[in-house]
Parts: structure tokens; C-alpha cells; sequence
């Protein structure tokens, strides 16, 4: 069974990675890695790790996750990856995505983004596997609210990773 790791950090739209880890397919096993400046009301439930665990399974390649979400990255966090820097769950995790050349999909959030982000961006995008995918929502599906907003780009990001979906209307999809 594929192995999936959806890690939230603490930019504006954390429900964006829960509503993502809760559209997983069953057929996939799923792990959660919340930010201290994401954290809610996710603990109890399973499969989910403090970001300060160092220790736990997804710090270690020998795991085996094959795909590796952070919904939404921050820039904190984007700044921390593109430099190598491993301090925490998630940005290990991320250093183990890279070097295991695994599937890692980053979704920064920001407004206006810096030239320091657009840097690490660009310097992240150039590596194998890694995917810059910013929540950047289109028209073309006629999104009547902002759940279709919403599962538009979650779609755009189970594509990304090759998760079979339906959540969005493709252009050039009939009515
Ligand atoms: C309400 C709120 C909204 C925030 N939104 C963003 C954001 O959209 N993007 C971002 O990069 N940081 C945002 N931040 C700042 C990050 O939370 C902060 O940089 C933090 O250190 C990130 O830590 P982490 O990367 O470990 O989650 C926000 C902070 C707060 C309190």
C-alpha cells in the first residue's frame, strides 16, 4: 500500500491540508504532520505526529513514504527546505522526500510573495520530483463557492501526485 504524508504548516488555509488528507483514497495508508502554529483539534486522531517528534516513522527514508504533501508550506518552512535545514518533522520529512527523490508537493502561501520565496521556489522546482503548486484557484470550472474553490486545487494536487480524482471539472469536460 502507498504511503502518503500530509504535512501543514502554518500559512492562512490550513483546512485546505486537512480537507487534502481527508479526500485521500482508502487505498492509500496516510500520515499527518501538523505545524505548532497549525495545530487545532487534530490530535486525536490517527496516524497524526507532533512536528517537534523528530523521531517519528517519516523522520527516517527507511519508512517509506512515497508521497509527501505540505498544504499550505509557508515561507517559514519553504525558506527552511530550500536550504537543507531538517529541524523539525516536517522539514525533515521534506529533506527525506528530496533525497529519497520521492514526490513532494509544496503549496506556499503567501501575498505578495518576496524575492527570497520566489528564489527558494525556483531553487526547489529545478530539483527531481518536487512540485511547486501555490493555492492559485481558476475560473474555467465555474466554481460556485469556495469548496469548489477548494477542491479544485486539491484535485490540481492529488494530479500532481497521481492520486486518480474527480474532485474538479476539466477543461473541456462536458456539462
Ligand atoms: C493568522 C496567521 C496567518 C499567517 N499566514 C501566513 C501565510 O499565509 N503565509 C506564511 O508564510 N506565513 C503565515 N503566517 C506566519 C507563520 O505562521 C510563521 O512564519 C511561522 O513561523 C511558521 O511556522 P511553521 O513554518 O513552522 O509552520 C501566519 C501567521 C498567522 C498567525
Amino acid at each position: 500500500m502507498n504511503k502518503i504524508l500530509v504535512c501543514i504548516s502554518g500559512a492562512s488555509g490550513a483546512n485546505l491540508g486537512i480537507k487534502l488528507y481527508n479526500l485521500i483514497p482508502k487505498k492509500y495508508k496516510k500520515y499527518l504532520i501538523v505545524s505548532k502554529n497549525a495545530k487545532t483539534v487534530l490530535q486525536k486522531e490517527e496516524n497524526i505526529f507532533l512536528n517537534d517528534d523528530i523521531s517519528a516513522p517519516p523522520a527516517s527514508g527507511s519508512f517509506g513514504i512515497d508521497i509527501t504533501f505540505i498544504v499550505p508550506t509557508s515561507m517559514n518552512t519553504l525558506a527552511k527546505i530550500a536550504c537543507g535545514i531538517s529541524d523539525n518533522l516536517i522539514t525533515r520529512a521534506a529533506s527525506v522526500a528530496i533525497k529519497e527523490q520521492k514526490k513532494l508537493i509544496l503549496a506556499p502561501r503567501e501575498l505578495p510573495f518576496s524575492q527570497i520565496a520566489l528564489e527558494n521556489m525556483l531553487k526547489l522546482s529545478k530539483i527531481p520530483n518536487v512540485f511547486i503548486a501555490p493555492p492559485v484557484i481558476a475560473y474555467y470550472n465555474n466554481p460556485k463557492n469556495i469548496g469548489d474553490m477548494e477542491l479544485f486545487l486539491i484535485g490540481k494536487w492529488f494530479d500532481l501526485a497521481g492520486i486518480e480524482n474527480n474532485l474538479f471539472k476539466r477543461w473541456g469536460e462536458n456539462e
